[in-house]
């Protein structure tokens, strides 16, 4: 069986290396916000151009931070609407509720899957404080045409890039990072960051995430523990440096995909810039999803759907579940992710590539 991700592959190149830094840090004793933490936001920030990062608990975290730091400085005030692609992983609509503002879906472009910057200007109200664009999949947002729009309505651009590491962003944006394991920079368990260049910003973040203090036992905010793990920072400053070779063996997979899979039933994603996607996912769409899966996983290809149920029809999201968003709803039932990593050999993807081209 090809695996969707093989997590254990991906990982053993490191493993001695994990295995000293865990020797280190119980050698060391210090389990909380030391230097492995230090170390991996000094890093992370200039691979990011960023002037500051802040590790935080997980990516879900790092985006509500974002909007209560925001809230915290005035930026934003509490019931203010902040626009959201409908389609999106749930995390960047919790993020929104979980700051108490107030989440305005914008479909989707039918052919890059990310926001149709076209459909933001319509939506604007006197109460639209900010945008959340999400580089889904690890593909580039329409980042030109937000930017312009943003800029001439005075809209806050905060960027979730959960699945987007090592992305040629645009803009010097505030960003918020997921480490989740099967991310293209993971940790072993959960992690997070915010790459920012706002040093005020910045400062009411280091806050947030540890209480709201900065100095033990002196509260400035109703902050939250939500710190970097000591122990993931370490095996983050070991992965690190790898990601840009990772990212690009992700790009030579998708090239293959693109070039190699002809079959008129599969749509395959538009990659239009060799900067612009760093293919966290290889996402494609066939109208008969299940039948396609099934077939996949019979000739031993496992593959995921990125997703099934879209955030307003989800039963946790009961207000917005009257939302008509036809566009978001038939990519949640046509989508197809196939497996995507920079471990994944030729002659998986040969017989990936082969087994499409037979259905
Ligand atoms: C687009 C997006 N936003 C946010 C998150 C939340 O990240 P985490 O799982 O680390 O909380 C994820 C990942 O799960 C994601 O894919």
């Amino acid at each position: 069986m090809i695996k969707f991700l093989d997590l254990h592959k991906l990982n053993k190149p490191f493993k001695d290396q994990f295995l000293a830094k865990t020797t280190a840090f119980l050698d060391n004793g210090w389990y909380i916000l030391g230097n492995e933490v230090k170390q991996f936001e000094t890093s992370f920030a200039s691979f990011s151009k960023a002037k500051h990062c802040i590790g935080v608990g997980n990516g879900l975290d790092a985006l509500v931070l974002i909007l209560k730091a925001h809230i915290q400085l005035g930026n934003i005030q509490k019931g203010d609407e902040v626009i959201v692609p409908a389609n999106t992983y749930i995390a960047s609509v919790l993020a929104i509720l979980e700051a108490d503002l107030t989440p305005v879906f914008v479909e989707p472009s039918f052919e890059t899957y990310n926001i149709d910057p076209n459909l933001i200007e319509d939506i604007i109200t006197s109460k639209t404080k900010a945008i959340l664009v999400v580089h889904l999949y690890g593909q580039l947002a329409e980042m030109d045409k937000i930017n312009a729009i943003c800029e001439s309505h005075n809209i806050l651009i905060i960027e979730d890039a959960a699945q987007a590491h090592g992305l040629t962003f645009k803009g010097n944006h505030t960003r918020a990072f997921s480490f989740y394991p099967g991310k293209n920079l993971g940790a072993l368990g959960d992690g997070g960051a915010i790459t920012t260049s706002d040093a005020n910003l910045a400062e009411v973040l280091f806050s947030l995430r540890n209480y709201g203090s900065t100095k033990k036992y002196h509260n400035d905010y109703v902050g939250v523990n939500s710190r970097l793990d000591e122990l993931q920072a370490a095996y983050l400053n070991i992965k690190l440096p790898h990601l840009n070779a990772e990212n690009e063996s992700r790009k030579k997979a998708a090239k293959r995909y693109l070039s190699e899979i002809k079959n008129h039933k599969i749509h395959l994603p538009i990659w239009n810039n060799f900067n612009d996607h760093i293919f966290h996912l290889f996402v494609i769409r066939t109208e008969s999803r299940d039948t396609l899966q099934e077939y996949l996983y019979k000739n031993g290809i496992e593959t995921v759907i990125h997703y099934p149920i879209p955030p307003h029809k989800q039963k946790a999201l009961l207000e917005f579940n009257h939302l008509s968003l036809p566009i978001t709803e038939k990519i949640h039932q046509e989508v197809l992710s196939l497996p995507m990593s920079s471990v994944l050999t030729d002659e998986e993807i040969k017989h990936i590539i082969a087994t499409l081209n037979s259905y």
